[in-house]
């Protein structure tokens, strides 16, 4: 298959005209990659079962792992939910249109085949007004994970899919960089108590603000077992990786610059290409190694809008080995933290 790249001319004021053959693959059964205010999404119409299906091929998806459904405007969630909750509404009043799934029971509209063969639905109202855009001329509610092959780290701009979808999908829609950086907030509302499923750009903090409980998921406290199983069937894999083996260090900044250069100087010694996720404030403390800058320690937006696309460099450069910073964990922290420990597998050496 041939592969159409479309820049977006303008985001801000993008034009009927412009996505009219995307709404028309998407309504037709293709598969377009676009861009959201999070991450590059892989689309297909999500009540289509086939259509569905062929994101799994195209991404190398394991087939258990469930798709978000994206709607235009809130009366798009009504036909694709068996209730909506209290919880629910008032999340989704809150927050929307934005950075949050939300996980409901879902109706017989939406196919097993979308949904991973679960009895709920994802469901997400973008704040990209392009996605929205699109999401209303195609007319169906449309199916997108982020646009990468399985276990690669998130696309962040059309290049990022391109990479990694060329020859798999219809077309890619350019809309540019995304703002946010890692993938949406994912909160299950078709229980008791509202629960964090994937930290994102909309913190606990903000969602304590409208349900006075959030509780967390378990699975999402640290290592994944066997014994604790994630809600978010995604969430178990080793996603976001990046091909070489990565090692977060932690501790106070001083403290983690010597280790990570201590560890930078053994690893050279014994030949390898040794990567350096660092910040705008340590950057210069490191003699050795190929250095990559995230962002500034005291711009935690800045950071988790780099992430990715600075993991994928780590790819690009061939390093045989990464080691990081780590960052503080509260507010988009918590997010940030929660995509770096799946890339590295969880590997963190405490620096004293
Ligand atoms: O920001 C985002 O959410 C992006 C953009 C494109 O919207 N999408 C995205 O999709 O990150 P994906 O497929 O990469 O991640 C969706 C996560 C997976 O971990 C999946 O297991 C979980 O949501 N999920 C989907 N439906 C679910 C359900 N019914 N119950 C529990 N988890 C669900
Ligand atoms: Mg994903």
């Amino acid at each position: 298959m041939k592969t159409r790249m479309m820049q977006i001319i303008d985001s801000e004021n993008v034009r009927d005209e412009e996505l009219r053959e995307a709404a028309r693959i998407l309504r037709t059964g293709g598969l377009v990659a676009f861009p959201t205010e999070t991450v590059y999404g892989l689309g297909a119409n999500a009540l289509d079962e086939k259509a569905s299906g062929k994101i799994y091929a195209a991404k190398g998806r394991p087939s258990d792992n469930p798709l978000i459904a994206h709607i235009s405007a809130i009366e798009e969630l009504k036909p694709l939910v068996k209730e909506i909750p209290e919880m629910g509404r008032r999340l989704a009043e809150a927050f929307w249109p934005g950075p949050l799934t939300l996980i409901f029971p879902k109706s017989e509209r939406v196919p097993y085949g979308t949904t991973g063969g679960l009895d709920t639905v994802a469901v997400r109202m973008p704040g990209m007004a392009v996605a929205r855009r699109l999401i209303a001329l195609a007319g169906v509610p449309v199916a997108a994970p982020s646009a990468n092959l399985s276990g690669r780290p998130s696309p962040t701009t059309a290049q990022h899919v391109w990479q990694d979808m060329q020859g798999r999908i219809e077309l890619i829609l350019d809309g540019g960089p995304v703002g946010i950086g890692v993938e949406s907030t994912i909160v299950d509302v078709s229980g008791k108590i509202p629960t964090l499923l994937r930290p994102g750009a909309i913190t606990i903090e903000m969602l304590e603000k409208v349900a006075s409980t959030v509780a967390i998921d378990p699975a999402l406290m640290g290592k994944p077992d066997s014994m604790i199983r994630p809600k978010a069937p995604g969430m178990k894999y080793r996603h976001y990786a990046p091909k070489a083996e990565m090692t977060l260090v932690e501790g106070k900044t001083e403290a983690v610059v010597r280790e990570i250069r201590q560890l930078v100087d053994e690893q050279m010694m014994a030949g390898h290409r040794v990567g350096i996720l660092c910040t705008e404030e340590t950057r210069e403390q490191y003699p050795r190694g190929i250095l990559r800058c995230v962002g500034a320690r005291s711009d935690e937006e800045m950071i988790a809008h780099n992430l990715f696309a600075v993991l994928r460099e780590f790819d690009d450069l061939q390093v045989d080995c990464i080691y990081s910073e780590s960052f503080p964990q509260n507010h988009l922290g918590y997010a940030i933290m929660n995509r770096m420990q799946k890339a590295a597998g969880y590997r963190m050496i405490h620096a004293k």
